[in-house]
């Protein structure tokens, strides 16, 4: 008998298996292909390699500017998804080897409750059962796609398809301008491709700011991304020269469609029918300050959980609320409020806290401060001064928001994570000093403006 049992192991299933040792608790973990989840094996970290690598394409493009003489760079894409592999394959090495030094009992098949205290793993060799004191529910999500978009693996991709990129994939047609959508845009706009994103709604990473996603939007735009917003697409018909993606009136024809709308929760086939785990549309129903489940001993971290943001880092906090209670019976919620996002694209758009429509629903009285970044010493030099610092204060009280789109804007955005998660009155925050020449400092000046005392 277990004290605690684990169906996943990604962020929110490893994060619970490695939090557990505060505690002594011991700890299965049933993982169906190896340990890393969504993030380390088919999200974040493998998208995020992938950029880097347009980065550099990226700075080796504009090295001329700087004085470094280079031929054109070429992209080699085998060797791209090699390096992506490598990234990878460290990082769930290191996790294994974290898990075993961590005494977790590492299960390697498919796992189901079969009542509450009860998982059944499904492995090469049989089946096994596990008893566990508490069960956690951490199995992720899975791409969606949309009508007449059904995911073929060849010219209809999901973003698991995208990432295993072994060859350059053409003209792409990239559906869905959220975090994924964009950041393959972004990296594929940077390697040269042909990109034509579309966006249902009237903005890129529809629910940022609208200033922020106008920034991001028009330096995509400038790099030769062909984004529509507030268009739907039609069935994609298959002709000679490629796939057809119609809008409108008018259509673009494309080697590939990557359909980008978002993620659907893995609950399907758990052995739910068997305990009283409610659902909301597929997503676990949870108790917000514990993450326990309407079955007593039954907790649900990460993508499946209804209503929190499907964020790595969202799971590893879940994680550690549901084993934090677990083991000391004292709830332990996770502070929302202040969980920033980054879109990993060249440039980065990083929110945090509440946007001004937000604030404004919740029904505070704002005052909203923004500086661009074109003055800023640093980002001068870097050759990339073009973005902003927005922050939402409420009216005489604490910063409640901000988001940051430029360079790094998801290492800056950790400062006013502090800020909103503090609740720090504009004038407190710009007590603080800066070092010069940094990008922070457009942050400092954003919180001396908020404050009412502007420097530059
Ligand atoms: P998403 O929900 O963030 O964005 C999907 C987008 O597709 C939305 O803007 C939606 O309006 C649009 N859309 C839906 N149907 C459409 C249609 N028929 N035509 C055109 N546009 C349509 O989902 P996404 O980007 O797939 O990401 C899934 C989850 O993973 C999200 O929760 C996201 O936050 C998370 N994620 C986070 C990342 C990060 O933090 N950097 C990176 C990648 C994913």
């Amino acid at each position: 008998m277990y004290d605690v049992v684990i169906i996943g192991g990604g962020p929110g299933g490893y994060a619970a298996a490695l939090y557990a040792h505060n505690f002594g608790l011991t700890v299965a973990l049933v993982e169906k292909e190896r340990v890393g989840g969504t993030c380390l094996i088919r999200g974040c970290i493998p998208a995020k390699a992938w950029l880097e690598s347009a980065d550099v394409f990226t700075t080796v493009s504009h090295a001329a500017e700087f004085g470094v003489h280079a031929s054109p760079p070429t992209f080699n894409w085998e060797e791209g998804l090699a390096r992506k592999n490598r990234v990878v394959d460290q990082l769930v090495n290191g996790l294994s080897g974290l898990l075993k030094k961590r005494n977790v009992d590492v299960f390697d098949g498919y796992g189901r409750l079969a009542g509450p205290g009860k998982v059944v793993v499904e492995t090469s060799d049989g089946t096994v059962e596990l008893e566990g004191r508490n069960t956690i529910l951490a199995v992720g999500s899975v791409p969606r796609s949309i009508p007449d978009y059904d995911f073929d693996g060849q010219r209809i991709l999901s973003s698991d398809h995208a990432l295993e990129w072994d060859r350059d994939p053409g003209r792409v047609a990239v559906i869905g301008a959220g975090a994924i959508g964009c950041e393959f845009a972004s990296l594929l706009g940077d390697l040269g491709n042909e990109v034509h994103l579309f966006e249902m709604l009237d903005q890129v990473v529809p629910g940022s700011d609208p200033q922020a996603a106008r920034s991001l939007q028009r330096q995509l735009a400038g790099r030769g991304i062909e984004i529509r917003t507030s268009v739907s697409v039609g069935p994609p018909s298959v002709g000679q020269g490629g796939i057809t993606v119609p809008f409108g009136d008018e259509s673009v024809e494309v080697d590939a469609v990557l359909v980008a709308v978002g993620r659907a929760p893995r609950t399907g086939d758990l052995g739910l029918e068997a305990t009283k785990v409610e659902l909301d549309r597929g997503y676990v129903i949870v108790d917000s300050a514990t993450q326990e489940t309407a079955e007593p001993g039954v907790f649900a971290v990460g993508d499946i959980v209804a209503g929190t943001p499907q964020l790595a880092h969202a799971g590893f906090a879940e994680a550690i609320a549901a084993i934090t209670y677990i083991a000391t019976s004292e709830p332990s919620p996770v502070n929302y409020r202040a969980i920033p996002l980054v879109v990993y694209t060249h440039p980065e758009l990083a929110s945090v806290g509440l946007t001004e429509a937000q604030a404004l629903e919740l029904g505070y009285e704002i005052e909203k401060t923004s500086h661009t970044l074109a003055g800023v010493g640093r980002a001068i030099i870097r050759g990339k001064a073009q973005g902003l610092v927005k922050i939402i204060a409420a009216k005489d009280g604490p910063i409640i928001g901000a988001t940051v789109v430029g360079p790094d804007a998801g290492e800056m955005i950790h400062e006013l994570m502090y800020a909103v998660g503090w609740e720090a009155l504009p004038s407190e925050a710009a007590a603080f000093v800066h070092a010069h020449p940094t990008l922070a400092e457009a942050v400092g000046e954003t919180l001396m403006a908020a404050a009412g005392r502007p420097l530059h």
